[in-house]
C-alpha cells in the first residue's frame, strides 16, 4: 500500500458510524450484536487516530433521531456506552486523549452522563488528541440553540446584529473551539448527512465507503485517509490558484 504523507493528514476527521445493524442481520445476529461489535471498531480507529498523530477526531455515536428506535436498542446503546467510557478512560490517560461530547447530552440518562462528564474532567488536561463523541447530536437543534442564545445576548446587549459573521456565529455551536473536519467518513455506503455537523462540514472532504461500521479498520481507515491526500481542496478557488497561491 502507498504510504501516508504524515505533512498532509487530515486535522479533523469526522465519522458518521453507520451499518451496525446490517452487519448483524448479515450473520443472524442481533442488532445489539452489531453495535457490541462496532465498538471494536472505535477502539481501532481512535487508536490508529492518535498514532498517526491526527489531533481532532469525531464520531457520530447517537443522533437526535436515533432517539426514535425501540426503547431497548436505544437502552443497549446507551448500556455500551457506558461500559465503552469506563474501559477506555486507562487509554484515554496513557495517551493524551481528552474526551468532548456535543449533542443535547442532558437527555442521556443519568448514570451515562455521569460517566461522561467524569471522564471529561479526568481527561481535560490531555493535550495529544480530542476525541469528541457526538451524543443526542443534531445539526439543526444545534443552530437552531445557537440561534436562540445569539438572540438571548442581543437582548442583554452583548451581541450586536452588525456583529454577526460566520466567525461569531460558529463560536455559538458545540464546536466553538474546534476547527471544521477536513474530511468527513461515512461508512455502510448510505450518501446522507443524517443531520451531522450541517453547518461545519461547509468545504468538508466527504469519503463513503459500503464497508460496514464493525468491518471498518485500521486498514480501510487507512484507504480513506490515502484518498483524501490525493483530493485538491479549491474552497472555491480555481486548481492554478491551488497549486500557486498568490
Ligand atoms: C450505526 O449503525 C449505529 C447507530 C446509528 C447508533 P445502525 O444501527 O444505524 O446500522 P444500520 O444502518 O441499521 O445497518
Ligand atoms: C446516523 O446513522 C447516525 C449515527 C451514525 C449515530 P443512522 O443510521 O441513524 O442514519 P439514517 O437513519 O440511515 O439516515
Ligand atoms: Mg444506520
Amino acid at each position: 500500500m502507498e504510504r501516508l504523507d504524515p505533512d498532509k493528514l487530515p486535522r479533523h476527521v469526522a465519522i458518521i458510524m453507520d451499518g451496525n445493524g446490517r452487519w448483524a442481520k448479515r450473520r443472524g445476529l442481533t442488532r445489539i450484536a452489531g453495535h457490541q461489535k462496532g465498538t471494536e471498531s472505535v477502539r481501532d480507529i481512535v487508536r490508529t487516530s492518535r498514532e498517526l498523530g491526527i489531533k481532532w477526531l469525531t464520531l457520530y455515536a447517537f443522533s437526535e433521531e436515533n432517539w426514535k428506535r425501540p426503547s431497548y436498542e436505544v437502552k443497549a446503546l446507551m448500556g455500551l456506552l457506558n461500559r465503552y467510557l469506563k474501559s477506555e478512560l486507562k487509554e484515554m490517560l496513557d495517551n493524551g486523549i481528552r474526551l468532548a461530547c456535543i449533542g443535547q447530552t442532558e437527555k442521556l440518562p443519568p448514570e451515562v452522563q455521569r460517566t461522561l462528564w467524569q471522564t471529561i474532567e479526568e481527561t481535560e488536561h490531555n493535550t495529544e488528541m480530542t476525541l469528541t463523541l457526538a451524543l443526542s447530536y443534531g445539526g439543526r437543534q444545534e443552530i437552531v440553540r445557537a440561534v436562540k442564545k445569539m438572540l438571548g445576548d442581543i437582548e442583554k446587549g452583548t451581541l450586536q446584529v452588525n456583529r454577526i459573521t460566520e466567525e461569531r456565529l460558529s463560536e455559538y455551536l458545540y464546536t466553538a473551539d474546534t476547527p471544521d473536519p477536513d474530511l468527513l467518513i461515512r461508512t455502510s455506503g448510505e450518501y446522507r448527512i443524517s443531520n451531522f455537523l450541517l453547518w461545519q462540514v461547509a468545504y468538508t472532504e466527504i469519503f463513503i465507503t459500503p464497508t460496514l461500521w464493525p468491518d471498518f479498520r485500521k486498514e480501510r481507515y487507512l484507504e480513506a485517509l490515502l484518498d483524501y491526500q490525493k483530493r485538491e481542496r479549491r474552497f472555491g478557488t480555481t486548481g492554478e490558484q491551488t497549486i500557486h497561491p498568490e
